[in-house]
């Protein structure tokens, strides 16, 4: 096995993560080189109940992460890493910066991170200000917990690693160049679907690749004018979008 970055996931539930790395086409990762360590932040309480939360100061509903047992667990990481790796801190919140694929491709390419998964209220926040490097956010909705954010950001790092997918997949997902995929299709070539025949595109079945290319290229603009014309604005002010790219929006009279 070998290990080229490592993340650290400082959680209540460590029972959450583990099923995960053993499952699907990142398990591949997981057996190296993403190697992934989990830390039961019940250990850390000094409590005879382990406790790790209590009641907000000021009152109010929920209870706090109690900022004790997290400074320990994060202390006691740094030094299982040997204390002088600049790693990435993060903390999963919903006030956060929104994770997206520019992000996941850096932090794939980077040394690993330490994510501290949030429960309740959330955590104290003397630890945030005084260990957190970088809050992120899934989108706006409220999770109960920060597992399913850190195995997302998990998932999508492994996904990128050399060697995960048989074939180079990732390089036409959603966002790697700016744009959403555009739809797929496999066989049977004609399919009945309640007493209506929905048909393959022609083209798919043409065997031109040039043609195949400019059609999927387009499916896949037409799809981001429509749903994401955000990132249309984003990829052409990063000079993503080529002249035939520019002609193609130009016909669909949304630009
Ligand atoms: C019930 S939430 C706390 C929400 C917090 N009181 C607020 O309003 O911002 C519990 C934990 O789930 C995680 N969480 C919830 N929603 C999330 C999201 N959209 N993105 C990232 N983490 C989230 C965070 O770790 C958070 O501390």
């Amino acid at each position: 096995m070998w290990w080229a970055m490592r993340f650290d996931v400082v959680t209540l539930f460590p029972e959450l993560i583990a099923p995960w790395l053993t499952q699907g086409v990142t398990r591949r990762a997981f057996a190296g080189p993403v190697e992934v360590r989990t830390w039961a932040l019940r250990d850390f309480s000094d409590d005879p109940h382990r406790r790790i939360d209590d009641r907000p100061f000021g009152g109010g509903p929920g209870m706090v992460m109690l900022a004790e047992p997290l400074l320990r667990a994060l202390g006691a990481v740094a030094a299982d890493r040997g204390g002088d790796e600049a790693v990435p801190v993060v903390h999963f919140t919903p006030t956060g910066r929104r994770l997206d694929q520019a992000l996941v491709r850096e932090i794939a390419t980077g040394p690993g991170a330490v994510l501290i998964c949030g429960r309740y209220e959330g955590l104290d926040d003397r630890v945030v200000r005084t260990r957190v490097t970088l809050e992120l956010s899934l989108g706006d909705y409220v999770l109960s917990g920060g597992e399913l954010p850190a195995l997302a950001l998990l998932d999508a790092v492994a996904r990128l690693q050399p060697g995960v997918l048989t074939a180079p997949s990732h390089e036409q997902d959603s966002f790697s160049d700016g744009l959403l995929e555009g739809p797929s299709w496999s066989r049977p070539e004609s399919l009945l679907i309640d007493g209506v025949e929905h048909v393959v595109p022609d083209v798919l079945l043409s065997g031109h690749h040039g043609r195949i290319a400019r059609w999927r290229r387009d499916q896949s603009l037409l799809l981001t004018a429509r749903r994401r014309p955000d990132l249309i604005a984003a990829a052409r002010g990063a000079g993503q979008l080529s002249a035939d790219d520019e002609r193609f929006l130009t016909t669909l009279g949304l630009y």
